[in-house]
């Protein structure tokens, strides 16, 4: 397998066997955090976006193979605020990084950053668009809990139509035989453009309102924050901000695999009575986006 060079900017940009690839690399990581494959390297983080978890983990992962950051966590402090172009800056930072890590708020930009790059870019979210790292991170997190990525049923619930997370991850499982069960409010159900890749491979994938219909059904509950940034009118953020949130009760009848995934920020959605309990495993999941991001980093800079 070779994806040196090789831009993540949508996580269909990969294959299902180079998913698996990057999972296998992770594992190994994981066994392995401090390599010093990297040493010599630079790698750019560009958060135009905030971030603790992508970036960190990130930064981490660079740190623990033997390479150096660089880069900036607040746009503000670079020359974009001089009104320099996204396209000037990507040129630019290509000449100083060996890869650049890049988020933004507009859907598009991490591609459009990469055809002006003459480094590899990778996509750390852009918009409500696609976020594909939080989703090699996501796959690793299914398979290290579920022992396999097929034939799950896996509940998405939240905001499910901003939620970029979820349309990556939507995407990805089309792959696996998944069954989707989708839980949001009405205004924020899945856009049509991401079911398409469920209908596409003939999988099934039922719709509900309540987070208790789903319970005993699913492997995976894949909780989500509602995406207050997103929202061009603030009102009707207001009527969907609590749609739902889990609490320890309401596990009483699931399965006995199932676990609680969250891309994070939490932040009313789980109920910190949930923490405790043998099904969160959200903490664990921030944790597994070092090793996968190690994993990226190696295959893309060819180190692996
Ligand atoms: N999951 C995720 O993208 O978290 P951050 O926004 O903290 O990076």
């Amino acid at each position: 397998m070779n994806l040196k060079n090789r831009n993540l900017i949508s996580i269909s940009d990969y294959n299902k066997e180079e998913y698996l690839y990057i999972l296998k690399l992770a594992e190994d990581f994981e066994k392995n955090p401090v390599q010093d494959v990297a040493k010599g390297k630079v790698v750019a983080t560009l958060f135009f976006e905030p971030s603790t978890r992508t970036r960190l983990s990130f930064e981490s992962a660079v740190c623990r193979m033997g390479a150096k950051v660089i880069g900036f966590s607040d746009a503000s402090n670079s020359s974009t605020a001089k009104g320099e172009s996204l396209a000037d800056t990507i040129r630019t930072v290509s000449c100083y990084a060996d890869l650049i890590v890049m988020r933004h708020p507009l859907e598009g930009a991490a591609r459009v950053a990469s055809e002006v790059a003459t480094v590899p870019v990778i996509n750390a979210g852009d918009g409500a668009n696609q976020h594909p790292t939080q989703c090699m991170l996501d796959l690793y997190s299914i398979m290290k809990t579920q022992g396999t990525l097929d034939n799950l049923n896996i509940a998405m619930v939240g905001d499910l139509k901003y939620g970029r997370t979820v349309h990556s991850l939507v995407e990805a499982m089309s792959n696996f035989n998944t069954t989707f069960h989708l839980v949001s409010p009405e205004s924020l159900k899945l856009p049509s453009q991401v079911k398409m890749h469920i209908k596409r491979k003939n999988l099934k994938y039922f719709q509900y309102t309540e987070i208790p219909d789903v319970m005993d059904k699913v492997d995976i509950l894949y909780m989500t924050r509602v995406q207050r940034e997103r929202f061009l009118d603030i009102q009707d953020y207001e009527k969907v901000k609590n749609s739902y949130v889990l609490d320890k009760s309401m596990l009483i009848n699931c399965k006995p695999n199932m676990k609680v995934l969250h891309p994070l920020p939490r932040v009313n959605e789980i109920a910190t009575n949930v923490d405790a309990t043998p099904q969160a495993y959200y903490f664990q999941q921030a944790q597994n986006g070092v090793y996968v991001r190690q994993a990226l980093i190696a295959a893309i800079l060819g180190l692996k």
